[in-house]
């Protein structure tokens, strides 16, 4: 694969994106837009707006940061799109120069950050733009390794039909806590590469980050209807605050 960096991903998936993940828990936004008060909040990784499209339609002033033109593009390509400031570049290291009272980072993307080091660095730039009654949000997985085989892989796949085949390869660096996935669609017409790479972080490595941010968690739920975290939840909503 050549160099993967920020924009990678957006650039990469940017036509199909909405497409691919047009589901979503409509629980997001109902909790999002409580969270988020008389507002403003700032969506860190927004995309093609598909949650923060919504809390605006709710009215909430949103912001947001994202690394790729594309799926910029998208989002300024539908209704409200243009109402929305967005700020181009990396939400490792940001300075807005307001507060907010919601910042939030959807759907994994904390884990497009690649180093422990830009995790941190996350945290401390939300710290200082979060007004003090203001709150984070991170929707994240929780770090299953038993997905990979003895040879720290994996391959499965999403759909097989006559004239579709979708699957999802991926390897597994333990050492850096990275897993570089590729979503390929294969057709007789020919085939397509959706790449992804993350460096995942377990819920307690969040809490100590946020520490050193001065942040403390208030929450965590296993869904976005605020279900209770358990040792055998998937995923978790995140709040922290001042
Ligand atoms: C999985 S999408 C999520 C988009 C949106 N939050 C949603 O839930 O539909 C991840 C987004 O994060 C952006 N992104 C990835 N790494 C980034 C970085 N380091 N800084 C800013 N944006 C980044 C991508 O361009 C992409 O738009």
């Amino acid at each position: 694969m050549e160099e993967y960096d920020d924009t990678t991903y957006g650039q990469r998936i940017f036509e199909v994106y909405d497409e691919l993940y047009s589901e979503f828990d409509s629980e997001s936004i109902k909790l999002l837009t409580d969270l988020a008060g008389d507002g403003p909040a700032l969506e860190l990784g927004i995309g093609t707006g598909r949650i923060a499209l919504p809390l605006l339609e709710n009215g909430i002033n949103v912001q947001g940061i994202d690394a790729s033109e594309a799926m910029l593009s998208r989002l300024r390509s539908k209704k409200g799109g243009n109402e929305i400031d967005v700020l181009i570049g990396s939400f490792a290291d940001f300075e807005i120069g307001r507060q907010f009272r919601l910042i939030y980072v959807a759907f994994n993307t904390f884990f497009a950050l690649l180093t422990q080091e830009e995790q941190v660095q996350c945290f401390q730039s939300v710290s200082e733009h979060l007004s003090p009654d203001g709150v984070f949000v991170i929707e994240a997985f929780v770090p299953d390794m038993g997905r990979f085989d003895a040879a720290h892989q994996t391959v499965r796949a999403v759909s097989v039909s006559e004239s579709l085949v979708q699957l999802d390869v991926s390897q597994h660096d333990p050492v850096n806590q990275q897993v570089i996935s590729q979503h390929v669609q294969l057709t007789g017409e020919g085939n397509r590469l959706y790449p992804v790479k993350l460096r995942y972080a377990w819920p307690s490595e969040l809490d100590l980050m946020a520490k050193i941010a001065n942040l403390r968690l208030r929450h965590r739920w296993s869904s976005w209807s605020q279900g209770q975290f358990t040792r055998d939840s998937i995923k978790h909503i995140s709040v922290y605050g001042h």
